[in-house]
């Protein structure tokens, strides 16, 4: 108390009572209340805080003092003392603020599209800067847990060849050869491979990735991701290195996590869950009631049944309770999701009731293990039908009061993924992944007979219903590496054309390795509390595409797109 000080910052509010003028002061640090009072402020420093407006910056010097008992604020750290200014001026003047930063109680943001295009002023919300001092934080944390584990730090390129990760990439047009294109990188896939044919045996890299796909809340066009890759080790390893730091950054959000984290199969994941994301902090799961369903059920489940398709449900315990505008709102989601219907019973004290009965059969509700008040919710179909709809059943019905939540933070690993998916349109495969990813020795046999049914050493790190990160043991057989290539349609000179760097390296004597990609925006957003990508990236893009801020994409000049050998055509 009674230190002179000068401090910095931004004008957040002002209260003038009449010749005293109290000024709340911001800087990254939060609020300091300065007061300029006749008699101890000089007069050009009383004139200047009578004329100050919010988001000024101004140098102030002055005593902190303490306040007295009744004028002290328990909200801010710096509630029990002010600054006492002596004297003030102004170095930053500022326009009137085109959103407001201090609010009032309760006031409301202003709308984001504004926001992000006011990005400099939004970013002096003291939110979003406690999201990116997390975000630093967090950084720091993952960086010193890699080092510390032998992991070295090496950046790969940004104009790079393309490498495939199922989005389409950005182009960059080459001034210096005509026609040609580098690609920005989707991830540094590749190059962390050759690092360790290299020889580098623990790499880690803080690595920008740039996907040209849709965006969503939880995606970016670029965003950030912890990379990692290792030599000599086993897909346990690498889970290990991963458990790791995400142990590490939830400790710097404050959270303990148990080790090791629960660990499903693709197959596993999709039977219980409907996903190969589960959200493992509630129990209800998805059961399979196909063999109980008699002779009794509606002729439209019989014939689904008899095309391969199944009954599959979830009780809801005390979910008898539900409204019949509840059950719309479950029913409204299944066929969200595709199915054509949901069906429904509650279990009463007299037995089973709701159309559920007709649709399956009293005699597959009775064998259903339940309680008096338990609620049934049932689809019925193929499981591409019936996993999604289950699954966007059950995202609602965990919200119900009454079921208990098992955990508020659950981890997960979700292994053994298909190698491949099959897509309805063309007919062909592509990789469920990367083409890099190794299948599992036991179904080689069959890559070439029934790739359909080859597993990937591929794995996900899911955390509370959301996938932070994926991974794999990768293909170290140049000769493997070409088939998987030919079974996706890349005949042997594209192969070469497009490859050849990896398949030259892996013949120039490969280590067994693995590794892992997590993402660095989706951990910092949950474990900041924020609902989406941009709260915890300074300068995000719009679901549009757009940087609403600096305004980019923008048309460039005839003579700059003649130098790249461009024209733009309609
Ligand atoms: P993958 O493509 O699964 O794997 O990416 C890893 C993780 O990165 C995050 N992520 C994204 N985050 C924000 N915006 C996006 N557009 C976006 N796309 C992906 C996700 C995802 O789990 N090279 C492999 C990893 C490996 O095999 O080592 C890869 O990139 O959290």
């Amino acid at each position: 108390m009674g230190v002179r000080v000068r401090v910095g910052g931004w004008v957040h509010r002002t209260r003038n009572l009449g010749g005293l003028v109290f000024v709340d002061l911001r800087d990254r640090a939060g609020l300091l209340q300065v007061s300029f009072a006749p008699g101890v402020a000089t007069a050009e420093a009383l004139a200047v805080a009578e004329r100050l407006t919010p988001e000024t910056v101004i140098l102030v010097e002055g005593e902190v003092v303490a306040r007295p008992p009744e004028g002290r604020n328990p909200e801010l750290e710096s509630g029990a003392v002010e600054l006492r200014a002596t004297s003030a001026r102004v170095v930053g003047p500022a326009q009137v603020p085109a959103i407001p930063v201090a609010r009032g109680k309760g006031e409301k943001l202003a709308a984001e599209e504004l926001r992000l295009k006011y990005r400099v002023l939004d970013l002096r919300r003291p939110e979003l800067q406690a999201n990116l001092v997390m975000r630093h934080r967090l950084l720091q944390r993952a960086r010193a847990t890699m080092s510390g584990l032998g992991f070295l730090e090496i950046e790969t390129p940004i104009l790079t060849k393309p490498t495939p990760e199922g989005a389409r990439d950005f182009l960059v047009p080459s001034r210096v050869h005509r026609g040609e294109f580098y690609a920005l990188p989707q991830s540094p896939q590749i190059y962390k491979q050759l690092l360790m044919v290299a020889g580098y045996d623990r790499y880690f890299q803080i690595a920008r990735c740039f996907r040209d796909e849709d965006l969503r809340a939880d995606r970016q066009l670029e965003f950030t991701q912890i990379d990692l890759e290792a030599s000599f080790v086993s897909a346990q390893d690498v889970q290990d290195v991963v458990e790791e730091v995400l142990v590490a950054l939830w400790d710097e959000g404050g959270h303990t996590i148990p080790r090791p984290f629960p660990r499903l199969t693709w197959r596993e994941a999709m039977e219980r869950f409907g996903v190969d994301k589960p959200d493992l902090r509630f129990g209800v799961e998805i059961e399979d009631l196909t063999a109980r369903v008699g002779g009794d059920a509606a002729p439209f489940v019989s014939e689904a049944l008899a095309v391969g398709g199944r009954v599959r449900g979830l009780r809801v315990p005390h979910g008898a309770d539900a409204s019949r505008k509840e059950i719309d709102g479950y029913t409204a989601a299944a066929k969200d999701a595709k199915a054509g219907g949901l069906i429904w019973a509650k279990r009463t004290a007299a037995g089973w009731e709701g159309q559920g009965v007709k649709a399956i059969g009293a005699s597959a509700l009775d064998a259903v293990e339940s309680a008096e008040g338990d609620l049934l919710l049932a689809v019925v179909g193929k499981d591409e039908i019936t996993s999604p709809a289950l699954h966007a059943v059950r995202t609602l019905v965990v919200r119900r009061p009454g079921i208990p939540q098992l955990a508020e933070h659950a981890f997960c690993w979700v292994v053994d993924f298909p190698l491949f998916e099959h897509d309805p349109e063309t007919g062909a495969h592509v990789p469920a992944h990367h083409p890099f990813t190794s299948p599992h020795a036991e179904d080689f046999p069959f890559l070439e007979s029934d790739p359909g049914r080859c597993r990937a050493q591929h794995y996900d790190a899911v955390y509370n219903g959301n996938e932070l990160g994926s991974g794999s043991i990768r293909i170290t057989d140049p000769a493997v590496q070409g088939l998987i290539f030919r079974l996706l349609g890349i005949d042997a000179d594209d192969q070469q054309r497009r490859f050849g760097f990896l398949l030259d390296g892996l013949a120039a004597g490969a280590p067994p390795h693995g590794g892992f990609a997590l993402g660095f925006d989706r951990i910092a957003m949950l474990l900041a509390g924020a609902p989406s990508l941009r709260d915890v990236i300074a300068f995000p893009k719009t679901t549009a595409a757009r940087a609403l801020f600096e305004g980019a994409p923008t048309p460039v000049k005839a003579a700059d797109l003649q130098a790249l050998h461009l024209s733009i055509t309609d």
